[in-house]
């Protein structure tokens, strides 16, 4: 049969989307592959709930077992949009034990083990891509990565949360109430499932901490990144920002001057004339000065089913790709800098 399968590690807000927008899609990819694309199966904790999609309409079969998933021999390709960590760390392993090549969304996790995952990955010849792990459907990473290639990116700054993009744009524009403004993101489908990792910071920390990775070829733990959230923040400190011409937001920030990186994130009041000022809602944008290209911003939807289902399949047909060429290719760029921020040839 002429099409490649697709084994998918949770049918939540982003594994919905990645069955109904591959099953949309079929005739371009078709186009772009020479081939059809197929979610085969897909591992969730309770078959029988309600989902935004019927996954046995098209063809995908639910499983609670994940080697049903992950010891498949007709499936090439994992996409893991489970969560957590050491679930979805072993069960990532475990695809490239068995020689399968894999698609995560997942930041909690390549920001703590990317390294790893990276390394078995390639000793196994398989293929490792996280383009939604940071700022949704914006192909940031991909931006870095290729379209950065060839300069020296100094500094990123960056509105790469949407949860706390949502809560402070309802705040600050409608005067909605801290608490309800993160209901409505949870409603939407745009927070973790535990969504402190939204509030106080960390999951924009760990997003900086892979664009920072990326950006300037070097080593970023996360105990080296400044964490303020927004937990705390108030209408009234909004109303007061607002009225000095401020809008505040909660900013990453990521420098590297040649010697020393720099990378935290905190909630910053800006000036309402500033660029970053008027990313509203779930949108993020991605500020990347470069030595030789400049400024460049990075704008679009951050979180969301469609907009990271689309990032997700993206990795898809580059692993399709690679596997049609016979190469591997991986997300990863090796540091050039250990982890003590020195080059590592010095
Ligand atoms: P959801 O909570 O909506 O979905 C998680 C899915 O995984 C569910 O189908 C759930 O099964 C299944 N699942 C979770 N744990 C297990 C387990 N131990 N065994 C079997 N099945 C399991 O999450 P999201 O889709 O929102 O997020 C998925 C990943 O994508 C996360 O890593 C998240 O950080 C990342 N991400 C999310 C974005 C978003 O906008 N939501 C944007 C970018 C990245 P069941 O349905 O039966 O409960
Ligand atoms: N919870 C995350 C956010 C999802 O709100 O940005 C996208 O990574």
């Amino acid at each position: 049969e002429d099409r490649v399968s697709v084994g998918l590690l949770g049918v939540g807000v982003v594994g919905s989307g990645v069955i109904s927008l591959i099953e949309k899609h079929q005739a371009k990819l078709a186009h772009q592959l020479g081939c059809g694309v197929h979610v085969k199966s897909a591992l969730v904790r309770n078959p029988e709930k309600a989902r935004s999609v019927d996954a046995k309409v098209n063809g995908t079969t639910l499983t609670t077992n994940p080697d049903d998933v992950l010891n498949d021999p007709e499936i090439d390709v994992i996409v893991e949009v489970m969560g957590g960590i050491e679930e979805a760390r072993e069960s990532i392993l475990k695809a490239f034990a068995s020689k399968k090549h894999v698609v995560t969304a997942n930041k909690d996790l390549v920001a703590l083990h990317g390294a790893e995952l990276h390394e078995v990955a390639g000793g196994n010849k398989c293929d490792f891509y996280y383009e939604a792990s940071v700022a949704g459907g914006i192909p940031i990473l991909r931006g870095i990565t290729d379209g950065f290639a060839s300069d020296h990116i100094e500094q990123l700054m960056g509105i790469v949360n949407g949860t706390t993009n949502y809560i402070l744009t309802k705040m600050h524009n409608e005067g909605v109430l801290f608490d309800d403004a993160l209901k409505e993101a949870q409603a939407l489908g745009f927070a973790e499932a535990d969504p402190t990792a939204d509030v106080e910071g960390l999951d924009a920390a760990r997003k900086m901490a892979i664009l920072g990775r990326l950006a300037f070829s070097t080593y970023i733990d996360l105990e080296d990144v400044e964490i303020t959230g927004i937990n705390g923040i108030e209408l009234a400190d909004l109303q007061y920002g607002d009225s000095l011409g401020f809008t505040m937001k909660l900013i990453g920030f990521a420098t590297f001057d040649g010697k020393q990186v720099e990378v935290n994130v905190q909630p910053a009041l800006i000036s309402k004339e500033h660029p970053l000022a008027d990313v509203k809602n779930e949108y993020n944008a991605v500020y990347v000065y470069g030595e030789a290209v400049g400024e460049a911003m990075f704008y679009g939807a951050g979180a969301g089913s469609m907009p990271t289902a689309a990032a997700v399949i993206s990795d898809v047909i580059t692993v399709i790709k690679n596997m049609h060429r016979g190469v591997t290719g991986s997300q990863f760029v090796e540091p050039r800098f250990k982890k003590e921020l020195k080059p590592a040839d010095q």
